[in-house]
């Protein structure tokens, strides 16, 4: 039954429609508001707007669901693949047997960069960012593909998807491999996935490498929990740049942008960083709470807190299990695993914390299993923004395709100076 919501301005009183998603969720549809009333909404940080329909992903954060294409998040756990969830993420079901071949045989021919661009990485300081230049070299690589600029169909856009998908990859392992002055190691056809990204990570000429299984799942899981989160700042970038008909490449490339920011990809730098802080004794775990809930909130407590989940972060459960699962089998300890269990335990406590409902999120394990990989920290959002690609590539994806898109262009309430007169410069005081 299609129900509306009343909105008295004045004399005058309008119907809004009310709209329902599939999960129940219920939303005014204001799109009208302003023709008829005169009035826009203001909604700073679009806490409360919804800025599309979407049936990519779905989470319910007072109850700590999360799900792709309708899957629970959990049932992912035990038999990760990332290249099967890409799919189902960009398509919108599980592929079946000859869609998966194919689409990882595209991931496999495509996972060479083209000779020129790495000349590109060389131009780069050693100390620059890794974020910086995934950012440049994915529309760097738009340069070598114009024939995606204009993506015809479907079939062209699964072309364009495997070979951003499968480029990222080499680009990320390769603005490392530069930045320690190592030689690039090319992609190995023979490896699916996540053991090609470790291949050009971390073997050497004369020594290639073989991690257990343990540690090729961790990083699987890690890049499927990472892949999708409905209207994150970096989604939404990508669906605002794209909203303006920009091609993948350049949508995706400001996605990697808006990643990099402390309060979203970056948290799980300073996640590490926190609690290296700790660890080298200039901090208890006490006082670090202490700091971030004191009046003057000098820090945050990084990995804590988010804008949707107010009760749990499902991916931030299934980390924790897979760090112990990993540290356990891998026969190792992690001090900064104490001291992040320690962290959890004081603020599940303390009011602040619950009063404020601020949990742990997906970066506060993400980081302890990254550092256990190998990944040096400065790497660290960049494995976020592949384990993100494909939900960038989806929503670029369902937004082209959805007959209501417009350029995301939204309204302002200005409240600067009005009226003023221009003064030459020699009358000016
Ligand atoms: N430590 C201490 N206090 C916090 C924290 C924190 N991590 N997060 C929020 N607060 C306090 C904040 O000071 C405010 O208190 P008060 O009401 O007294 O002013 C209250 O909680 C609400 O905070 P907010 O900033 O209005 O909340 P938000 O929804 O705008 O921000 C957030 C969400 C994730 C940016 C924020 O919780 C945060 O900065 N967390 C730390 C950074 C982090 O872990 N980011 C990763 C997010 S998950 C992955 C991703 O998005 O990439």
């Amino acid at each position: 039954m299609s129900q509306t919501a009343r909105l008295t301005v004045g004399d005058t009183e309008v119907e809004l429609p009310v709209v329902q998603g599939s999960e129940g969720e219920r939303a005014v549809d204001i799109r009208h508001l302003r023709e008829r009333t005169g009035l826009v909404t203001l909604d700073p940080g679009f806490a409360n707007t919804g800025s599309c329909k979407s049936a990519i992903t779905f989470v319910d954060g007072e109850r700590g669901v999360l799900r792709y294409r309708g899957i629970p998040i959990e049932q992912f756990e035990q038999s990760p693949n990332f290249v099967e969830v890409a799919w189902l993420l960009i398509f919108g079901r599980l592929p079946n047997g000859e869609e998966y071949d194919r689409f990882s045989q595209e991931l496999t021919a495509n996972a060479n960069l083209d000779e020129r661009m790495k000349h590109h990485f060389e131009g780069f300081p050693r100390s620059a960012p890794p974020m910086a230049i995934l950012s440049a070299m994915i529309n760097t690589l738009s340069c070598f593909h114009p024939e995606f600029f204009e993506l015809e169909d479907s079939s062209q856009l699964e072309q364009a998807a495997a070979r951003l998908i499968s480029k990222v990859r080499t680009l990320a392992a390769y603005a490392y491999r530069n930045s320690r002055g190592l030689p690039y190691m090319y992609p190995n056809p023979r490896l699916p996935y996540v053991l090609n990204f470790l291949h050009m990570m971390f073997s050497l000429p004369y020594q290639p490498y073989e991690p257990p299984d343990v540690v090729r799942d961790a990083l699987n899981l890690l890049l499927i929990l990472h892949a999708d989160h409905e209207q994150n700042c970096s989604t939404s970038t990508v669906r605002m740049v794209g909203s303006a008909r920009a091609n993948l490449f350049a949508s995706c490339a400001a996605g990697v942008c808006a990643l990099w920011g402390p309060l979203h990809g970056g948290a799980n730098v300073e996640v590490l960083e926190m609690l290296e802080t700790i660890h080298r004794g200039h901090m208890t775990p006490e006082e670090y709470v202490a700091l971030a809930k004191g009046k003057e909130k000098k820090v945050r407590l990084m990995g804590f807190g988010h804008r949707v989940y107010k009760n749990f972060d499902p991916r931030a459960t299934i980390l924790r299990r897979a760090a112990e699962r990993l540290f356990t089998e891998l026969g190792v300890s992690d001090p900064l695993l104490d001291i992040a269990r320690r962290l959890e335990e004081i603020a599940l406590e303390d009011p602040y914390f619950v009063d404020r409902r601020l949990y742990p999120n997906v970066d506060f394990y993400s980081g302890i299993i990254l550092r256990r990989l190998g990944i040096p920290t400065n790497m660290f959002t960049v494995v976020f923004a592949i384990g993100r690609l494909p939900g960038w590539i989806a929503h670029w994806r369902e937004q082209s395709l959805d007959p209501d898109r417009r350029i995301a262009r939204p309204r302002q309430v200005y409240v600067g100076e009005t009226g003023l007169r221009y003064v030459p410069p020699e009358q000016r005081e």
